[in-house]
């Protein structure tokens, strides 16, 4: 039996990974979800008032919100969720599986209630007028209901996919272990405090439009009162959440975080709360542009720098402390009769084992020696490593240009065979691999300086023929 490491082939995207294809979808799919069912509790909130206290004014504002809902939040939703797992498949094939057989039916409830939710939203505008208050009211609460329960789920497996955060579940592999993680509450918490912040300030693109100016002013004060609220909350849970994290992910705050990031998140949170308060104080000068802009700003320096410090927190893993990102298994998971692949991999190493290594690259020759440590190197390094010169986390920069193969492979060698970087997988290559994957970074350092030396060379003719 041919012993294998069980890998699909690699999706290398160059320059931004496909780390950062993720998370460029990811990003704006979180503005969309988070808005809609924020929306649905401002929804069932705002509806409560108006039926208790007699003002079907306020209903006109949800039809509106309601219409923007649909081609918004719904439409980018559900292009985006779809476009996360053709992403997700290709870019990472093994954590998908091990999520799949861990929620499936998870993830089967999360489909039906997000249909209760796409049924509801569509009704919910259609019905306004048509049935009485009471009912109609009834209706927003079930789509509210349903719009958080498809967070709900989605959250049980996003923290598990951080960590499971007790060792029964690798001996039981069993779903609610999975689901009832560590930071599950917490990240629950989080995510439904802000997304309140966030439906908040989307909330501001329609309200500004509202002709009668009571009207105006007690939504725009509503949904500066739930963004406040969402704010306060959030940072709370933000404090909890951090508390329940493993502790790679602390290390990786402390020092490997650009940064840029907490104070772009701790301006965010500034300007958010600045933006409710003075609306929340003169609620006619919120024009629709500025609520534009806040959520600009929420999605680019808010939610973008999020996404990514989840995903680079959670290094060097991609799920549950057992698929690293580049798709190898580090540990034993018997509840899943999963087995790791490190063993294998440092005693054949991966052209040996890897199902999908070119049948020509078997047998590593001086004419091929160079694609062999290629084929290597993007399998084990590319997801976190850009072979280009540019984007993420670029490898020739982080060899800080070396050239000199014994000195790559001695740290291929130690810290990475030795696994002694909390950030990075343990990559026991067996010794002729080492040394494939060290000649050819060590090509791409070189090329680097020949392109660097013939730009320099290119000006000085040009400078030379300028001087003629
Ligand atoms: C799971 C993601 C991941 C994989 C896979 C990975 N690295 Fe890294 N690597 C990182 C992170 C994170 C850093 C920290 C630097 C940063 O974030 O910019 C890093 C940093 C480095 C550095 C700089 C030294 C240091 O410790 O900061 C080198 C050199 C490096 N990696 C080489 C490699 C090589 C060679 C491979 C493949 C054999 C590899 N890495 C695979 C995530 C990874």
């Amino acid at each position: 039996m041919l012993e294998t490491i069980g890998l699909y082939p690699s999706w290398y995207v160059p320059v931004i990974g496909s780390a950062w294809v993720m998370g460029i979808i990811g990003t704006i799919h979180v503005l969309a979800s988070h808005t809609s069912v924020g929306a649905s509790w401002l929804f069932a909130l705002l509806e409560t008032k108006a039926v208790r206290e007699n003002k079907p004014e306020l209903m006109e504002y949800i039809r509106k919100y309601g219409v923007f809902l649909l081609v918004f939040s719904y439409i980018i939703g559900s292009i985006t969720g779809p476009g996360i797992w053709y992403a997700i498949t290709v870019a990472s094939p093994r954590g998908v599986g091990g999520l799949i057989h861990n929620f499936v039916w998870v993830w089967a409830a999360e489909w039906v209630y997000f249909t209760v939710e796409v049924i509801g939203v569509y009704a919910l505008v259609y019905l306004i007028g048509k049935i009485d208050p009471k009912t109609h009211l009834k209706l927003t609460w079930s789509f509210a209901i349903a719009s958080w329960a498809t967070m709900l789920l989605i959250v049980g497996i996003l923290s598990f996919m951080m960590w499971p955060g007790n060792e029964s579940w690798y001996q039981t592999g069993s779903t609610l272990d999975a689901f009832f993680n560590l930071n599950f509450f917490a990240h629950l918490g989080l995510r439904t405090a802000f997304m309140f912040a966030i439906a908040g300030a989307v909330g501001g693109i329609l309200a500004a439009t509202m002709k009668n100016d009571e009207v105006r002013i007690e939504i725009t004060r509503f949904l500066s009162k739930m963004g406040i609220a969402g704010l306060f909350l959030g940072v709370i849970m933000w404090m909890w959440y951090i508390q329940t994290l493993p502790e790679n992910a602390k290390i990786i705050m402390q020092t490997q975080l650009p940064s840029y990031i907490a104070p772009t998140l701790f301006g965010v949170l500034g300007a958010m709360l600045f933006y409710f308060v003075w609306t929340a104080w003169k609620p006619l000068q919120l024009r629709q542009g500025f609520a534009v802009a806040m959520t600009a700003v929420i999605a680019i320096a808010g939610l973008w720098p999020e996404e990514r410090s989840r995903e680079s927190i959670r290094k060097p893993y991609v799920a549950g402390q057992y698929v690293y990102s580049n798709q190898t298994i580090s540990r034993d998971v018997p509840g899943k009769e999963i087995t790791s692949n490190l063993p294998l991999i440092a005693e054949k190493g991966v052209l040996a084992t890897h199902p999908f290594a070119p049948a020509e690259l078997r047998q590593v020759t001086d004419a091929n020696r160079l694609q062999a440590g290629e084929f290597i190197a993007k399998v084990m390094c590319a997801n976190c490593h850009s072979m280009e010169d540019s984007g993420l986390r670029p490898m020739v920069q982080k060899l800080h240009g070396s050239t000199d193969v014994a000195m790559i492979k001695a740290y291929l060698q130690g810290a990475l065979a030795q696994g002694l970087v909390p950030y990075m997988p343990k990559i026991p290559l067996p010794d002729h691999e080492q040394q494939l994957v060290a000649e050819y970074l060590a090509s791409l350092s070189r090329q680097t300086q020949t392109v660097a030396e013939l730009a320099g060379s290119d000006s000085k003719i040009v400078a030379l023929k300028g001087e003629k």
